[in-house]
């Protein structure tokens, strides 16, 4: 079975974005050391334009080889004129509402998103998914995810849009690692308990 990794940015109190979603605000944190991280450990789940911009398009995978990501998240490049926002994955994208996919590398699921999902991970091979988000997809395949990769900034928001949009439920997870950095934000890796 592949893994399932839902990689999120978050605030202390847990939030992705502002209400709206905005996430920028973490983003400005981003420092030296931090990018340097995420080149060496997670370089796939840097957006294609994110790895030009920073000289590493070349970086063969490491973890991943799919992203799944909802249209509310998908918006945010498309706004941009950017079809394609992670070139280097097999994009799939949950919508209802895009009658077609704008690109050839990106497929839409409209219907039966936690099966195409359990049949993705059903698929042989060494790499694992990417669930980029949003808050709203990650709560409906809270149940199918195995992995958490949450990055964490010293920002509090007092409100905003939560990491999973869905209902109350315990899930439980173990703690895998912690990696703390100089610009006060540290990642945490969690493993589901099964
Ligand atoms: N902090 C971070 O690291 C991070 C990462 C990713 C995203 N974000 C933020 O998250 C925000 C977006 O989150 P969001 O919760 O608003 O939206 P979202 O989860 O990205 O997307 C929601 C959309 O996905 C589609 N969808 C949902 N369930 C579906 C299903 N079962 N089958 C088919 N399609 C389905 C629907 O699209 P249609 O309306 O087209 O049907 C729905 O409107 C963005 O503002 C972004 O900034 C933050």
């Amino acid at each position: 079975m592949r893994k399932l990794t839902y990689y999120i940015a978050c605030s202390l109190d847990g939030f992705i974005g502002d209400p709206s979603g905005d996430a920028t605000a973490m983003m400005q944190l981003l420092d030296g050391e931090f990018l340097d991280f995420l080149r060496t450990e997670y370089p796939d789940a840097v957006p294609t334009q994110g790895r030009r911009a920073l000289g590493f398009d070349d970086l063969p995978n490491k973890r991943f080889d799919t992203i799944i990501q909802g249209r509310g998240s998908y918006d945010l490049a498309l706004k941009e004129g950017i079809t394609s926002p992670y070139a280097h994955l097999r994009e799939y994208v949950a919508s209802r509402s895009l009658e077609k996919s704008p690109d050839p590398n990106v497929e839409i699921i409209a219907d039966d998103l936690v099966g195409k999902v359990r049949e993705l991970k059903a698929e042989d091979g060494a790499f694992g998914i990417y669930l980029c988000g949003g808050s709203q997809v990650a709560g409906e395949l809270v149940d199918e995810i195995d992995e958490l990769v949450i990055k964490t900034y010293p920002l509090v928001y007092g409100a905003g849009m939560p990491m999973f949009g869905s209902g109350f439920a315990i899930s439980e997870f173990t703690l895998g690692s912690v990696r703390t950095f100089g610009n006060g934000a540290l990642v945490r890796t969690y493993s589901r308990k099964r």
